[in-house]
C-alpha cells in the first residue's frame, strides 16, 4: 500500500508544526503536504516538558501548548491541520527512507512518497548504556525528550514527593529539571563530571551564581565525577547512585540528561552528514536537492560567524523551519538564512538569554549579588555574543542587536565599565 505527497515533512516536532504553519501561509493545497511523526500527539512546542509540564499545580498540557504558541501565534490543533487538508500520519515510524527513489517506508509497511521531503527528525537522548552503566529501563529512572518520557516522569515524582532524586548532568535537562523537582517537594542532588554546571555556555562566574541560587533552593552539586551503577530492589526499583569516588547516594528516583544524538540513521550513506548532523546550505536544502534538513538534526552555515553548526535549540528550529519553506515555495524570493544563534532558559524566578557565541575573552557586567547581570564575549577585538539575566523585553532586544552588529572594542575594561549601558546606547 501506499500514498503520494509533493510534500512531506519527516518528524512531528517542533521545526514540523513551525514548517506546516509556513506551507499555510504560503499557500499548499488540500492533499499535498503529509506529516509523519513516531508521536502520537500533533506537533508541540517541546520546552514546556521541562517546564510547566512538571509543575505540581496547574501542569501545562495539552492541546494547550501545540505549537505555534511558543511565538505568540495561532495555536495548531488537530482540527487546524484537517481543516486545511495536511495529512497528520501520528504514532508512524519511518523506518527506512530512500531518496533516489523518493520514498519513505514506515513501520506500518506504507510506503509514501514525496517530491519535496523535509526532513526534521530532531534528536534522541543518549542513554548511560553508551557510557557503560546499565540500569536506563529501570523503575525510577527517567529521561526527557518527548511526551511519553514526560508523562513518565510525572508519574515518577508523583510517588517521590518528599523522597530524594538524583538529577545526572548538569545541562539544560539537569537545571530545569532540577528545579521542577525542587518545586514539586524532592531533594535533589545533582552529579555531572564539569566543574561547574552549563559547562558548554557558562563561564565560572555565571554557573556560580545559578549554582549558589540552587543551593538556596537545598539543591546539593557533586561535580567532577560520574555515576557508575546503580543499585536496585528486588522489584527492579532504583534504590542508589553509586559513583566513581565511592557515594552512594540514597536514590526515590533519577533524571538523565547526558546530551542528544541527532536523528540521522535514515539518511546515513545517502546524505552528506557534517558535525554529527545532515549538512544543509543556506537554503537548508542537503546534498540532495529534493531533501531539505531542518532542527536538531540540520548542521546548516551560520552567516554571522562563517561556519556551519548544529543547533539543539527551538529559535532556530522554528525559524529554520519557516525559511525551508520559503525556498521550497518561493525559490527566487528566497536569500540565504542569516541566524544569531539564540538559547535561553527559564528556572524558578529566573530567566537568561543568550545570542551569538562564547568564544574569546568574558567581561562579565551588572550586579552578581542581586538578579541582575551579563557578559560580553569579545574575539579578535569584536562583541561576538551577549548573556543577560533578569533584563527586561528591550534590554534583550539590545544585546541581540549588539551581538548581531558586532562591533569594535579597544578596552575590555571600559566595556566591563559601560556594561549593559553599552547595548542599550549602541
Ligand atoms: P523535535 O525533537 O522537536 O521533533 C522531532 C520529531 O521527529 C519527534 O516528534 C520524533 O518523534 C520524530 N521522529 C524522529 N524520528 C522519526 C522517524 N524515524 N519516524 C517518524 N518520526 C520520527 N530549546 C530551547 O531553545 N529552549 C528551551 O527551553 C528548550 N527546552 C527543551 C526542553 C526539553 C525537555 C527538550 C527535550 C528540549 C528542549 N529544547 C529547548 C530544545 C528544543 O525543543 C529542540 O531544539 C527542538 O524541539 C528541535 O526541534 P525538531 O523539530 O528539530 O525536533
Ligand atoms: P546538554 O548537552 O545541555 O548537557 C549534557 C550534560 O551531560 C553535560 O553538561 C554534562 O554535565 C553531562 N554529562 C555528559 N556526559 C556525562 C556522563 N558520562 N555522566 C554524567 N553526566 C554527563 O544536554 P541535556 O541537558 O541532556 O539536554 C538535551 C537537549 O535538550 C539539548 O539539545 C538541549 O539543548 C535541549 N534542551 C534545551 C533547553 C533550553 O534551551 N532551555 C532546555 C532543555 C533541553
Amino acid at each position: 500500500m501506499g500514498r503520494a505527497f509533493v510534500y512531506v515533512i519527516l518528524g512531528g516536532g517542533v521545526a514540523a508544526g513551525y514548517a506546516a504553519h509556513e506551507f499555510v501561509k504560503r499557500g499548499v493545497s488540500h492533499g499535498e503536504l503529509c506529516i509523519i511523526s513516531e508521536e502520537p500527539v500533533a506537533p508541540y512546542e517541546r520546552p514546556a516538558l521541562s517546564k510547566g509540564y512538571l509543575l505540581p499545580e496547574d501542569p501545562a498540557r495539552l492541546p494547550a501548548f501545540h505549537c505555534c504558541v511558543g511565538t505568540n501565534e495561532e495555536r495548531l490543533t488537530p482540527k487546524w491541520y484537517k481543516e486545511h487538508g495536511i495529512e497528520l500520519v501520528l504514532g508512524t515510524r519511518v523506518k527506512s527512507a530512500d531518496v533516489r527513489r523518493k520514498t519513505l517506508l514506515t513501520a506500518t509497511g506504507e510506503t509514501i512518497t514525496y517530491k519535496i521531503l523535509i526532513v526534521a527528525t530532531g534528536a534522541r537522548a543518549l542513554k548511560l548504556e553508551e557510557f557503560g552503566v546499565s540500569g536506563s529501563d529501570a523503575d525510577g529512572v527517567c529521561y526527557l525528550r518527548d511526551l511519553a518520557d514526560a508523562n513518565r516522569l510525572v508519574n515518577v515524582m508523583q510517588s517521590s514527593s518528599g523522597g530524594n532524586a538524583v538529577v545526572i548532568g548538569g545541562g539544560y535537562i539537569g537545571m530545569e529539571c532540577a528545579a521542577s523537582l525542587v518545586i514539586s517537594n524532592i531533594n535533589v542532588t545533582m552529579v555531572f563530571p564539569e566543574a561547574h554546571c552549563m559547562a558548554r555556555l557558562f563561564t565560572p562566574k555565571i554557573a556560580s551564581y545559578y549554582e549558589e541560587f540552587y543551593k538556596s533552593k537545598g539543591v546539593q552539586f557533586v561535580k567532577g565525577t560520574v555515576l557508575t551503577s546503580f543499585d536496585f530492589d528486588s522489584d527492579q526499583k532504583v534504590t542508589a547512585v553509586n559513583l566513581r569516588d565511592g557515594t552512594k547516594l540514597p536514590a526515590d528516583m533519577v533524571i538523565v540528561g547526558i546530551g542528544i544524538r541527532p536523528n540521522t540513521s535514515l539518511f546515513e550513506g545517502q546524505l552528506t552528514l557534517e558535525k554529527g548532523g545532515i549538512k544543509v546550505n543556506g537554503r537548508m536544502q542537503s546534498s540532495n536537492s529534493s531533501v531539505y534538513a531542518v532542527g536538531d538534526v540540520a548542521t546548516f552555515p551560520v552567516k554571522i560567524f562563517s561556519e556551519t553548526r548544529r543547533l539543539e535549540h527551538v529559535d532556530s528550529a522554528r525559524k529554520a523551519a519557516r525559511h525551508a519553506v520559503a525556498a521550497i515555495i518561493e525559490p527566487e524570493k528566497t536569500t540565504e538564512f542569516d541566524y544569531l544563534p539564540f538559547f535561553y532558559s527559564r528556572v524558578f524566578t529566573l530567566s537568561w538569554q543568550f545570542y551569538g557565541d562564547n568564544t574569546g575573552d568574558v567581561v562579565h557586567f551588572g550586579d552578581f549579588s542581586g538578579n541582575r547581570f551579563g557578559a560580553y564575549w569579545v574575539n579578535k577585538g569584536q562583541v561576538v555574543g551577549s548573556f543577560l539575566e533578569g533584563g527586561t523585553k528591550e534590554e534583550y532586544e539590545a544585546i541581540a542587536k549588539i551581538t548581531r552588529l558586532k562591533p569594535a572594542i579597544e578596552d575590555l575594561a571600559d566595556l566591563e565599565k559601560q556594561g549593559l549601558g553599552f547595548a542599550l546606547t549602541l
